[in-house]
């Protein structure tokens, strides 16, 4: 949306607000399916935006679930079992029993063996074999050793009631390392052939989790993004693994569905520092690796008249004469009482006033449940979501968190 269009929805829905649009899903799918190997299907880990369930449906193949909560929101949603992966380093017999009741869930991952029995104890139980995934562990508490593993496929790699289709693997979020990508993929493969060697067991399905980074504090720059996707669909095309792949990503699907508005509420200067204090802050919006502001975000004043970097060529430096002038900068912080809660350090603006409203870009991935929602009780900001015609859809009123926190005593 241009900068008007934000303004009426900030007008319309009232701030703090997300704004998710389904245009800007579609194009990234587009050039995920551009640069990836096409056996590559894409899985969406809907903890990156549960919102977007509704408008990214369309172009992905499943969605990867990790809790109750998540799957509560993939039935509330209209999800199919089919399309769901059943993840999570904790999976809870309720829980589990709960995706079993919803009908044939496409795969359960398995982090442990603790967690295979219990998988292994509920398909009995309901006479029905269940489809798997085991986790390979990168060196953390999620997926098990190789060992594990190895062991798992040789007791149960014909087992009547738990079918292992193959593995899973995920190391981290915002990965900007090929050379660690590729590492990874060697191991899957070295594991998946020490498979066949010892057992005769042939996978059917990796799914790997490439934690695909988002620009966050740089300009986009299309052609090394793009070549970046291509370098990556190149390891997986070398792969020794040919089957089915699957890509669970999150952050990487959805970071630029996303912008939030905030409006500033006052303007002061204190101790020649000048601050807007906005009616959102650090608790609506966070980007990975931007502690305290120490980067700067993707944000810009909706205000026309007033914004500083308004021309290409002009980038805000000059008056309206020509002349260089020297523009205020302004530290923006949000509304909950610890020093903490800086969103922007140095921001140039001419004119800095209550019922400015800021924009957020990118914001389409964490950045909604990663703050810390319920500090003073602040109300949770709407949701917008954008269909592929502009036509917007509440999805989330503002929501008052005070219940949460008020003792029923
Ligand atoms: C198992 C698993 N898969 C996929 C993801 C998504 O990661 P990203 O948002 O970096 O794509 C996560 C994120 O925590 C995860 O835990």
């Amino acid at each position: 949306m241009n900068d008007a269009q934000l303004m009426a929805l900030a007008h319309e829905y009232g701030t703090p607000l997300y704004l998710f649009e389904q245009t800007a899903l579609r194009d990234r799918v587009a050039l995920l399916r551009e640069c990836l190997p096409a056996r590559a299907e894409l899985c969406l880990a809907i903890k990156a935006n549960p919102f977007a369930l509704p408008i990214i449906r369309p172009y992905v193949h499943r969605l990867e679930v990790c809790s109750p909560g998540e799957l509560n929101i993939c039935e509330a949603c209209g999800t199919a079992p089919e399309e769901i992966v059943l993840s999570g380093v904790y999976k809870d017999e309720a829980m589990v029993r709960h995706a079993l009741s919803l009908g044939d869930i496409h795969r359960y991952t398995v982090e442990s063996r603790a967690q295979f029995e219990l998988l292994r104890r509920l398909a009995q139980e309901v006479g029905r074999r269940l489809p798997v995934l085991l986790r390979l562990t990168c060196g953390s508490q999620f997926g098990m050793d190789a060992a594990d593993v190895r062991e798992l496929v040789g007791a149960f790699g014909n087992d009547e009631w738990i079918d292992i289709y193959g593995l899973q693997q995920f190391s981290g979020t915002q990965k900007t390392s090929l050379r660690r990508v590729e590492r990874e993929l060697a191991r899957a493969d070295e594991l998946m052939g020490d498979l066949t060697e010892a057992y005769g067991f042939v996978c059917r399905e990796f799914e790997y989790g490439p934690g695909l980074p988002a620009e966050y504090f740089d300009d986009p720059d299309p052609a090394a993004e793009r070549a970046f996707l291509e370098s990556l669909g190149a390891l997986l095309d070398g792969m020794a693994f040919q089957g089915p792949l699957t890509l669970e990503i999150g952050r990487g699907l959805t970071a630029c569905c996303g912008t939030y508005l905030t409006t500033v509420v006052d303007a002061k200067t204190n101790q020649k520092v000048n601050y807007a204090i906005v009616d959102g802050g650090i608790h609506h919006l966070t980007y990975y690796g931007g502690v305290m502001a120490m980067k700067q975000p993707p944000v810009r004043l909706l205000e026309a008249a007033e914004v500083v970097e308004a021309d290409e060529g002009d980038k805000g430096d000059k008056g309206d004469g020509g002349d260089e002038e020297e523009l205020p900068t302004w530290t923006i912080c949000g509304s909950l009482c610890t020093t903490n809660d800086i969103l922007v350090k140095s921001l140039p603006v001419r004119d800095m006033h209550p019922g400015c409203v800021l924009a957020f870009d990118r914001a389409g991935a964490y950045c909604m449940t990663e703050g810390v929602s319920l500090l003073l009780s602040r109300e949770l900001p709407a949701v917008i979501l954008a269909d592929e015609t502009g036509t917007t859809h509440l999805a989330r009123p503002h929501t008052r968190t005070d219940p949460l926190n008020t003792p029923n005593f």
